[in-house]
């Protein structure tokens, strides 16, 4: 079956790097401009034609339910008032797709919460999109490239992008050759390697469409690289077992998990929007000219 119809959304992960932040709330609910980033995940996953999806939440899961759920006394409040846009993008929100949810009981790694996922799926190939990782590509999302790539191939695919050297350490890295002009065909997957060990600079950047196998390795793999049951372990032998492909993704990638990418998604969001461009292009200048001495 070459049709991905089911998506996991895992959000289960603690956010240490963004603490006190995300003591009492998700980092995926953290906004960017008006919208918390889970719902531009939620978006491109629909828009790469989703029909289900099952988001992983953890301890703090209220504020997730509840934005994706009815507010019906908000939506009387903004029917009376006459404000009527509103109105249609709070109704949209809680109608945008069919969206269940499931508790990770324990943090035991991205592994454990997409094995939590194993009834939901069932037997078919199915996608992940990562809660803190926007790719924004208002022309063709993410996903949807995936998919395409998919429908062609069949193989189990995960999303690419290339990152500074200095950086794979931070990452699952690809090890494959190059079969198209953003395909690579894989023979291993190596979690945060040191930049001297790492086969290339390729970096998985949370999108995957995996075939329904997954699910009886994962619940066979022990914890590896900071005692969590890594999805990457488990992807290496799928690798082994059916073969793997890997996609170069066309968009700009922000981890909103991390402090610096928070603010670039923020701000290139605002860059982008009738709205909010001038005043940002008119503040940022003033900002500049007053911390950056002027030549003589
Ligand atoms: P991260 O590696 O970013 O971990 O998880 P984290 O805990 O969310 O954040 P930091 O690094 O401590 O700041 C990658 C993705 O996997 C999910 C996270 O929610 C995130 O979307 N995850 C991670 C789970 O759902 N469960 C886990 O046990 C771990």
């Amino acid at each position: 079956m070459r049709t991905i119809r089911k998506a996991i959304i895992p959000a289960a992960g603690f956010g240490t790097r963004f603490l006190p932040a995300t003591k009492a709330q998700p980092k995926e609910m953290l906004p960017l401009i008006n919208k918390p980033s889970i719902q531009y995940i939620v978006e491109e996953a629909i828009a790469s034609g989703i029909e289900d999806i099952l988001i992983i939440t953890g301890r703090n899961k209220r504020a997730i339910e509840d934005h994706f759920d009815h507010n019906v006394e908000l939506e009387n409040f903004l029917k009376k008032q006459g404000k009527l846009d509103e109105y249609s993008e709070v109704l949209k929100i809680a109608t945008m797709a069919d969206i269940h949810f499931i508790r990770q009981k324990e943090q035991l790694g991205l592994g454990h919460a997409v094995l939590c996922a194993r009834c939901f799926v069932g037997d078919e190939p199915f996608a992940v999109l990562l809660g803190d990782d926007i790719i924004d590509n208002p022309s063709k999302p993410a996903l949807l490239q995936m998919v395409e790539q998919y429908r062609q191939y069949g193989k189990t695919v995960v999303g690419v992008q290339p990152v500074p050297t200095a950086e794979v350490s931070k990452y699952g890295i690809i090890s494959g050759r190059q079969i198209g002009e953003a395909l690579y065909e894989l023979d291993d997957l190596i979690e945060k390697p040191a930049p001297e060990e790492a086969p290339t600079n390729l970096a998985i950047v949370g999108r995957y469409i995996i075939h329904p196998e997954i699910f009886a390795i994962l619940a066979e793999t022990k914890p590896g690289r900071g005692g969590e049951i890594q999805l990457t372990d488990a992807l290496r032998e799928l690798c082994t077992k059916q073969g793997m492909q890997a996609l170069a993704l066309q968009g700009e990638r922000h981890d909103i998990g991390d402090k610096w990418g928070y603010i670039k998604a923020i701000l290139s969001f605002a860059l982008r929007s009738d709205e909010l461009r001038d005043k940002l292009t008119a503040f940022l200048r003033e900002q500049l000219q007053e911390r950056i001495p002027v030549a003589p």
